[in-house]
C-alpha cells in the first residue's frame, strides 16, 4: 500500500465566525496516483473543499496532511509555496490573465517554483513541456501559444487553465468543474487526457462536478453529501 496524497482528519470550516458550518468532513484520503471524483449538488461546498485542500483557505479546526505536512498548521505564505510546487489547480473560474498570451499562462507555476520548473527540464524544458501539453489538450502550439488569452473561446481557456495545472509534474491535480464549457465529446477527450497526463506523472487526481455521468472515468466517486456531517 502507497502513503496517502492527500489525508483529511476532522476538518471543519465556515466562512464566518458565527456563520453555518460550510465543511465537516471526519475522514477522507486521496492515495497516491488516485484519481476520484467529488460530486455534490450546487453549494454542497465542492469548491470551498478544494480552497481548503489548496490553501487558499484556513481550516478553523481540523487537519489537511499532503507531502508530510499538516497545511492547517502552516501560515498562508508557506501553503502558498506547497500549493505552488506541488498543486496543479484547474479553478472553477479559471483565473487565467486574460491580457498575457497562453505561454505566459501555461508558463506561470514554472516561474514561481523551482521544483516545477526542474520537472520540465527533465523532458526539454518548460516551453517544450508547455506545447506538448497545450497539443495533448487539442490546441496546436504553432496557431495558440502566442494568442491572447481572451481571444480564445471558453472551452479553450479551460484547456489552457488544465495545462497550467499540469505542467511541471504536481503531486496533486485538483480540477473544479473543468469540463463545465465543453461539449460532451470534448468533455470525455478532455478528461481522459487530463487522466493519462495523471498517470504519466504519478499525480492523484481529485476532480469535481455535479455531472453525475462524469463518474465513470474515475477509480472511485465521493459524493460531499455523504462525507460532509454539516451537510443539510
Ligand atoms: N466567499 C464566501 N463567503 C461566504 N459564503 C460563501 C462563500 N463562498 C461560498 N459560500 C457559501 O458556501 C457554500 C458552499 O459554496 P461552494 O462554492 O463551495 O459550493 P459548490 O458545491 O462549489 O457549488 P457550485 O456547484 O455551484 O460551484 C454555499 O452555501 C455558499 O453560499
Ligand atoms: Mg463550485
Amino acid at each position: 500500500m502507497s502513503s496517502p496524497a492527500l489525508r483529511l482528519c476532522d476538518l471543519q470550516f465556515s466562512y464566518t465566525r458565527r456563520g453555518p458550518r460550510v465543511i465537516d468532513i471526519a475522514h477522507f484520503a486521496l492515495d497516491a496516483g488516485e484519481k476520484v471524483f467529488l460530486k455534490g449538488a450546487s453549494g454542497s461546498g465542492k469548491s470551498t473543499l478544494l480552497g481548503l485542500i489548496s490553501g487558499i483557505l484556513s481550516a478553523r479546526a481540523g487537519s489537511i496532511e499532503f507531502a508530510g505536512e499538516d497545511l492547517a498548521q502552516l501560515s498562508p505564505a508557506r501553503r502558498d509555496d506547497l500549493r505552488a510546487s506541488h498543486m496543479g489547480v484547474i479553478f472553477q473560474l479559471f483565473n487565467l490573465l486574460p491580457y498575457l498570451p497562453v505561454a505566459e499562462n501555461i508558463l506561470l507555476p514554472t516561474q514561481f517554483s523551482s521544483a516545477r520548473h526542474r520537472a520540465c527540464l527533465e523532458h526539454g524544458g518548460p516551453t517544450k513541456e508547455g506545447q506538448r501539453i497545450l497539443a495533448r489538450l487539442g490546441l496546436d502550439p504553432a496557431l495558440y501559444w502566442h494568442a491572447k488569452t481572451r481571444d480564445l473561446s471558453v472551452g479553450q481557456q479551460q484547456r489552457v487553465a488544465a495545462a497550467r495545472a499540469l505542467i511541471g509534474r504536481p503531486k496533486l491535480v485538483l480540477a473544479d468543474e473543468p469540463t463545465s464549457a465543453l461539449d460532451s465529446d470534448s468533455r470525455d477527450a478532455f478528461i481522459e487526457l487530463v487522466k493519462d497526463e495523471c498517470a504519466h506523472s504519478g499525480a492523484a487526481l481529485l476532480f469535481v462536478s455535479h455531472d453525475a455521468s462524469l463518474a465513470q472515468h474515475f477509480d472511485r466517486t465521493v459524493i460531499l453529501q455523504e462525507l460532509n456531517r454539516s451537510a443539510a
